[in-house]
């Protein structure tokens, strides 16, 4: 046998071991699916064997085919996973799975080719190729309809949710849970199952339940999966295949969901989607910190000002279990946080996804305080007060005399110099960035900002307690809006220019949005309230900090107490109470007198030019970040921008989209761009420039 699978003989059972850490992957090229095969060969002439436990080592049954290996070619003589399952499907002893742990994909496909599946604790089911841009191409999409009906079987496939063991139980994807070693119990299981006689029982013999009417149910979900999923074709593709499992014998249904997937590997949708699996994943691992730095324990959180921000900060590590004492000067203001969190669990208690047991336990893990010398005893304190440099100097002063010595000491800032607030402390090397998005208990995006002093134990304690209270951390250097808020800035810039020049806001957001974006520029300020950045204009002019084409429209519009959202006016109208934009009757003349005011000729701007320069904005700003060492790798600042600011998954974020147009392409835009009038603030940058002169990709860096 190879390394990667193990086989013995146990009494009459074959026990087969996978043993491909970290995940099991079902590998074509290290032999994984070779090893099962001849594992299963072998006991399939060995008159000595009645039947097959096959089981995981390590924390997972599988993490399904490896995805590295897609698009790449297969070492020769190697089985396929289709080569094992077809075998699969004509041995006559049967064949148990103990899911050890998560079972995902292609190994869920093995679970289900198998006769039997026993669970343990851990056990996870789940069809998450959607995800990637795929969908179940090892007989998924015509098994599990027969498992669990056509219904079911679709939601979990176009879904990709997990399955939690008890659910499983219910659905009858598992005969059953073990308690206590899930090896030790499924060798009793199968021996007390075999004394009884074992049948083989393939799933692909069965037929398809649907309570719908099965025309009606695949018409209704096409047209779901176009609205729903659009800009993703993986979804529609499952729906093809479910309807094959309805109407065709199992082996045509197969046929139809190979050449489905064959057709899904290839596009650009599901290369961006792979892509971002393994750049969330890369965003995890900080460059140059050694494996073995010591890791602080978290135990209890403090969290200094009980806005909005503050609450959502707060409810993450509740959510995780660790006690959090929020802190403001104002009783009220106090109340008021606290009175958010309750709120929002309790509105997620009425959506049913909440129990009101587990409501109660987190919130009774919350305690508040006007005083800051209550955060003395906690192993981390985040502040997330208003953006002031002084204000926000004065509480890490103070921080610096009450808090324990070995307290990370966090600002929430989304753009001051953490240098400075670190400097104002006796111990620079305990400060760190943590910059949460709002709302910060729902988006996932946390940028860990490592300032010029930070130690590498503060900084590896920050990535671990942003795993545990389930962000998606990176790691980024500290400059002016850091990775993300530095690039989004460049971004709005130019949607200004674009009305400027002759779009309509909404021309914008509609381009922006047709290209994936979950919400064009426009809407976005809307949302996030225009008075903010009119202060943050009014300051800079005070302070002779002006850009040098200053776009005048914004404030043509808060002069008129226009705020966004909040006010039911801003770009858009709002109807009382309604977060859904309607266009603003007056937008189109404030608009115009602005352009006419700087002589501007206006003109008519095509959807193609308005992605082009957002996106255009976007990367050159990124090169520079990537050149100024403050993102530590292109695939970062894709995860930033996929996992933060609402950039189009199937599209890779902004840096895999560069390489997917090609470098030239985009020097070359940019180039064009910077010969219109007015586009004389366009510059290459140099990093660019030399990785198109290299012939290169953000990708190969
Ligand atoms: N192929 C290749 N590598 C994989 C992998 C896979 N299917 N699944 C995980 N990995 C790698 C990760 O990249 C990571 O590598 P790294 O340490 O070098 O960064 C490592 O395994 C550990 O992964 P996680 O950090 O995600 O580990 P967790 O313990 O948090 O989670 C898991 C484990 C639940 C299995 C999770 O990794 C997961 O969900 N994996 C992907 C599942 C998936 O999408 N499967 C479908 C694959 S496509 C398929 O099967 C096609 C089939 O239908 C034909």
């Amino acid at each position: 046998m190879s390394e990667v699978v193990s086989y013995e003989v146990r009494g009459s059972i074959g026990l087969i071991h996978i043993n491909n850490p970290p995940v099991n992957a079902l590998s074509v090229n290290k032999g994984v699916l070779q090893g099962l095969l001849d594992a299963i060969k072998s006991g399939d002439h060995d008159p000595r064997v009645s039947a097959f436990l096959m089981i995981g080592g390590g924390k997972n049954f599988s993490g399904g085919a490896d995805i590295s290996e897609f698009g790449k070619p297969k070492v020769p003589g190697m089985a396929t996973l289709a080569d094992l399952l077809a075998y699969m499907d004509t041995v006559t002893k049967p064949i148990v799975a103990a899911l050890s742990g998560p079972t995902m994909g292609g190994g869920f496909e093995l679970a289900l080719t198998c006769h039997y599946r026993l669970a343990g604790a851990t056990t996870v089911v789940a069809l998450p190729e959607v995800k990637l841009g795929i969908l179940p191409g090892a007989g998924g999409t015509q098994r599990l309809p027969r498992m669990i009906g056509a219904e079911r079987a679709l939601d979990v496939m176009t879904t990709g949710n997990f399955i939690s063991v008890i659910e499983a139980k219910t659905l009858g994807i598992v005969d059953e849970v073990i308690e206590g070693d899930l090896l030790d119990g499924a060798l009793k299981w199968v021996k007390r199952a075999l004394r009884a006689g074992l049948p083989v029982a393939r799933v692909s013999e069965r037929s398809v339940e649907t309570s719908l009417d099965p025309k009606t149910f695949i018409s209704q979900a096409r047209e779901i999966a176009q609205k729903k999923w659009s800009g993703y074709p993986a979804p529609l593709g499952i729906v093809d295949c479910v309807e094959a499992a309805i109407t065709k014998p199992f082996k045509e249904g197969l046929q139809i969901e190979r050449k489905n997937i064959e057709r899904l590997i290839s596009t650009n949708e599901s290369k961006s989607l792979r892509h971002l699996f393994f750049a969330e994943r890369q965003a995890n691992k900080v460059i140059g910190l050694a494996k073995d730095v010591e890791v602080s324990a978290i135990e209890t959180v403090a969290v200094i000002g009980a806005g909005m921000m503050g609450a959502g900060i707060a409810m993450n590590f509740l959510n995780a279990s660790i006690p959090v004492l929020i802190v403001d000067t104002s009783e009220a203001t106090l109340q008021k946080g606290i009175d958010t969190i309750k709120k929002n669990y309790s509105a997620t208690v009425e959506k049913g996804r909440l129990s009101a047991e587990e409501r109660d336990r987190r919130v009774a893990l919350l305690s508040g305080s006007t005083k800051l010398s209550a955060v003395s005893e906690a192993d981390l304190v985040i502040e997330a007060v208003y953006e002031e440099m002084e204000v926000k100097k004065a509480i890490f002063l103070e921080l610096d005399t009450i808090s324990k010595p070995k307290a990370i000491l966090a600002t929430n800032t989304s753009t001051l110099d953490i240098n400075q607030i670190a400097g104002v402390t006796k111990r620079p090397e305990q400060v760190i960035g943590l910059h949460f998005f709002s709302p910060a208990n729902v988006m996932r995006l946390l940028e860990v900002v490592r300032a010029d002093k930070t130690s590498p134990q503060v900084i590896a304690t920050s990535m671990k307690v942003a795993k545990k209270i389930k962000k998606t951390p990176v790691c980024v250097g500290v400059c002016d809006g850091f990775v993300g808020n530095r690039m989004i800035h460049n971004y709005l810039r130019e949607a200004e220019y674009l009305i400027e020049e002759g779009a309509l806001p909404q021309e914008v957001d509609q381009a922006i949005e047709s290209f994936g974006f979950a919400m064009g520029p426009f809407r976005m300020c809307d949302l996030a309230g225009l008075d903010i950045g009119w202060a943050i204009r009014k300051r800079k002019k005070s302070e002779g900090v002006m850009s040098d084409r200053y776009v005048t429209i914004p404030d043509h519009i808060c002069e008129r107490g226009w705020f966004g959202q909040k006010t039911g006016r801003g770009y858009y109208t709002y109807e009382s109470g309604s977060r859904v934009p309607q266009d603003n009757p007056e937008i189109a003349a404030i608009i115009d007198a602005a352009s006419r005011e700087k002589g501007i000729k206006r003109r008519t701007i095509e959807a193609s030019e308005i992605i082009d320069r957002l996106m255009f904005a976007l990367i050159n700003e990124g090169a520079d970040i990537l050149a100024e060492g403050i993102a530590q790798r292109a695939s970062d600042i894709d995860v930033i921008y996929a996992f933060g600011y609402g950039f189009p998954r199937y599209r890779g974020g902004p840096m895999f989209y560069a390489d997917t147009l090609g470098l030239s392409a985009v020097i070359d835009g940019i180039q064009r761009y910077s010969k219109q009038p007015l586009g004389d603030h366009w510059a290459v940058s140099p990093y660019l420039a030399k990785l198109a002169h290299e012939n290169r990709t953000f990708g190969s860096i």
